[in-house]
């Protein structure tokens, strides 16, 4: 067994994390301009186009991961404990990261407001306008991505945690992803 993620794991790892960052610093940011402001329509325009992107992304790697590859087998070093810790974060993680994105395409849709993707072309409205809907995915849109990082946040933990425990050693998972 190998001991780390292979090279499309890990772009697909480091590449879909940045996306993450940087949609959740602009969503907070471009929420919170007043409506006149001179950014505000682009920075919408591209956070809803590069989430819908990641979407697709997070599809692929999903396949990538669940069908076209196999992860690398965990250190047997690793206490069951952690294993399973592990496992459930990352669980929860897949679940958020179709969740998020899912939400804010849908509640633009309900809005009535299709995705500009990136001037290229505009991805269809699936749904009817729909007030009730479109404020209930809005209301998921904005707690999710918060739950999303406090994931996040004790995924980093745990990797940082094992690091500096055994620096380079069979647990320090981070450098399987490095
Ligand atoms: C992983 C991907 C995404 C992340 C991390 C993310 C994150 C965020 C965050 C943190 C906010 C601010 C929420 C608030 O405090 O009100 C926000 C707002 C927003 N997001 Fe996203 N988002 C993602 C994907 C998308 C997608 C795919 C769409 C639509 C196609 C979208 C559309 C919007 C819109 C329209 C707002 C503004 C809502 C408002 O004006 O209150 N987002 N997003
Ligand atoms: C938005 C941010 C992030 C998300 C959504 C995320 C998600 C994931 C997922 C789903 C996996 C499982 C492997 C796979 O299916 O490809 C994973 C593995 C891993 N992540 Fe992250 N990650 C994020 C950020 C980070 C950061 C900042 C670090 C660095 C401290 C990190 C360190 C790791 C490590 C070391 C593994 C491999 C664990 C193992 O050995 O099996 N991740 N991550």
């Amino acid at each position: 067994m190998p001991e780390k993620y292979n090279l499309t794991s890990r772009v697909f790892h480091w590449l879909i994390a940045l996306m993450i960052f940087v949609l959740f610093g602009v969503g907070l940011y471009m929420s919170g301009l007043p409506d006149d402001h001179p950014s505000r329509g682009s920075l919408y325009g591209l956070h809803k186009a590069s989430g819908f992107l990641l979407i697709w992304l997070v599809v692929a790697r999903i396949l990538w991961t669940a069908v076209l590859t196999r992860a690398p087998a965990m250190p047997d070093a690793l206490p069951a404990r952690d294993v399973k810790i592990h496992k459930a974060v990352i669980g929860l993680l897949y679940l958020l990261m179709l969740i998020v994105p899912v939400s804010g395409f849908l509640m633009s849709t309900f809005a009535g407001f299709p995705v500009d993707f990136f001037g290229l072309f505009e991805v269809p409205l699936l749904f009817e306008k729909n007030r009730q809907l479109g404020g209930f995915f809005h209301e998921v849109h904005e707690y999710a991505p918060w739950l999303l990082m406090g994931l996040v946040v004790l995924h980093v933990l745990g990797a940082v945690r094992h690091r500096l425990a055994d620096p380079g050693g069979p647990t320090d998972v981070l450098k399987r992803m490095l």
